[in-house]
């Protein structure tokens, strides 16, 4: 196989609306983003995942699209759009752009078309089903609460959508829509941007009777057809939402001969703190050693015969400091050790924005701050359906999505450099303490961790190629794995609880070089959330 840049490379997400206010409406904007490339160039980065800019109500924040092709004014122009993907382009940076293809907004005028009458050439452009109003057709739920049906009296029929009644779903079954949809990736290809993100592409081929949504029996032959059309066409990096993928799937989405994907997104590792058969809601302790599997399994499967993406965060998840690591006392060092664990493996790594800051989940007293649909439609149905407000609070303030959407913590001046108007959303409290200003000089700080396992990654070939073995595998605090790739041997421990853990005689370092650590001076044991990574032959330092 031959290499690609997409596996040496570093990606970075920004969530528009909270990266960069530019003209103080209190929603950050494109001109915002431009604004803080010369960050993003210091921290190494070569790609940056944007959720979606285009235009869009924002019933989901821009993941409800009403025009492919255009900005939303809320966050400027095509021109500040092609200004951005220049001005990262001059710095080695791809613009990775989101596109939302399972479904459109309601008002996107296919939809607006398609309501208007059962003969109209857009009404088969979605799904919709006869019946009656007094029930839809099945009981197929939507992400966002309630029945994935909606009631249209003008036409007598149900239509589907899987996330909010503004989102209906696009029917990839008829060629007319994949050929839209084609001719508009190619548009995207040829303004320069240099990747897609797919969100839950892996719906695309949903069969609603048979109450199929992800993994429909025609996925793989829309994809096939998809990547044929538009992404083989160019030198792209293009990762797929997949929350239903196994490792056999991801093998055909990541098949190195191109045919569909770069890689994908799975979320086996995300799930392991819920209840089983629940839905992320139902909170469970994380199971350790649960994870260490998961990993292992997928760093073992996909090596060799498809791709790794690597990601704690985004948009959808709460801030892995304070999921998984401890954002109190140990908050720097446990942001550390969740970075060097992850970074040291094979695949992508995606940073999502303020992580590389160890940020923290903002936390909501009530409703009043919140503002994700998600959370919003969760509390109105569990509360109808006799849970307390207690409880609810508590599920939204562990795995709501606001708590990672507060503004990006730029600097300790008001609302933390974010917007010099009122932020759509409340700034985290502690961005006096938690910013970036005081941590881009600072050698010790989290900023500089990520920054140099950015380095490490471009100069040693053995993070992107180097194979995966598992050490100390039943220890249930430790986390440690060994790479290889050619000369270069690659050793990563971490302790990834609070209390101190034996480490040296237990595994052997001898040849090898302390490359990275998060505690000053090596020490017999492992410090409470310590990470460690050696290298043999190690390059650039
Ligand atoms: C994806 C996005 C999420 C969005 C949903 C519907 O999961 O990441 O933010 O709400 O798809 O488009
Ligand atoms: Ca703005």
């Amino acid at each position: 196989m031959a290499e690609k840049w997409w596996q040496s490379a570093v990606a970075y997400q920004i969530y528009p609306r909270s990266f960069q206010d530019s003209n103080a409406d209190g929603i950050g904007d494109i001109a915002g983003i431009i604004s803080r490339l010369d960050y993003l160039e210091k921290l190494g980065i070569d790609a940056i995942w944007l959720s979606p800019v285009c235009r869009s109500p924002q019933d989901d924040f821009g993941y409800d699209i009403s025009d492919y092709q255009d900005i939303d004014p809320m966050f400027g122009t095509l021109n500040d759009m092609d200004k951005l993907v220049a001005e990262s382009k001059n710095r080695g940076i791809a613009i990775v752009l989101d596109l939302v293809l399972n479904h459109t907004s309601d008002e996107h005028p296919w939809f607006i078309e398609a309501k208007k009458s059962r003969d109209n050439i857009y009404h088969d452009y979605y799904v919709w089903r006869d019946g009656d109003e007094s029930a839809p057709p099945n009981g197929l739920l939507a992400a966002f609460s309630g029945s994935a049906w909606e009631w249209v009296p003008e036409l007598k029929q149900w239509y589907l959508h899987q996330f909010s009644k503004k989102q209906p779903d696009l029917n990839w079954d008829n060629p007319a829509v994949r050929q839209e949809i084609y001719r508009m990736i190619r548009w995207w290809m040829d303004r320069g941007v240099g990747g897609f993100r797919l969100d839950v592409i892996d719906l695309v081929g949903k069969e609603p009777d048979r109450l199929i949504t992800g993994n429909g029996p025609k996925l793989h032959d829309y994809l096939h057809e998809l990547s044929k059309e538009t992404f083989q066409k160019g030198d792209l990096m293009v990762v797929g939402e997949t929350w239903s993928a196994s490792t056999e799937d991801a093998k055909i989405y990541s098949n190195p001969d191109g045919s569909e994907f770069s890689m994908v997104f799975q979320f086996e590792h995300i799930m392991l703190d819920q209840l089983p058969g629940k839905d992320k809601w139902d909170l469970a302790p994380l199971d350790f050693m649960a994870l260490k599997k998961v990993f292992t399994h997928w760093q073992k499967e996909l090596h060799g015969v498809g791709w790794n993406s690597l990601f704690w965060n985004n948009h959808d998840l709460p801030r892995i400091v304070s999921r998984w690591g401890n954002d109190k006392e140990y908050r720097v060092q446990s942001a550390k050790m969740l970075a060097i664990l992850l970074h040291g493996l094979q695949g992508t790594p995606y940073i999502y924005q303020g992580e590389e800051l160890g940020m923290t989940n903002a936390t909501f007293s009530s409703t009043e701050g919140l503002r994700d649909i998600e959370s919003l439609n969760m509390h109105a149905d569990r509360l109808s359906k006799g849970y307390s407000e207690e409880e609810i609070m508590k599920s939204i303030n562990a795995k709501g999505r606001d708590n990672a959407r507060t503004p990006m913590q730029w600097d300790s001046s008001e609302n933390a450099g974010f917007t010099l108007g009122t932020p759509w959303i409340e700034v985290n409290p502690n961005y006096k303490e938690i910013n970036a200003a005081s941590q881009t000089d600072d050698e010790d700080s989290i900023f500089s961790c990520y920054r140099k396992l950015i380095a490490l990654r471009k100069t040693n070939p053995v993070f992107a190629f180097g194979d995966f073995a598992i050490l100390l595998e039943d220890d249930p605090h430790v986390f440690t794995y060994k790479r290889q790739y050619k000369d270069q041997e690659m050793l990563v421990a971490v302790n990834f609880f609070s209390q101190e853990e034996p480490f040296f005689g237990r595994v052997d370092t001898s040849g090898m070089k302390l490359a990275l650590s998060n505690y000053k001076g090596e020490s017999d044991t492992l410090r409470p959330y310590e990470a460690r990574l050696y290298i043999a032959n190690p390059r650039g330092f």
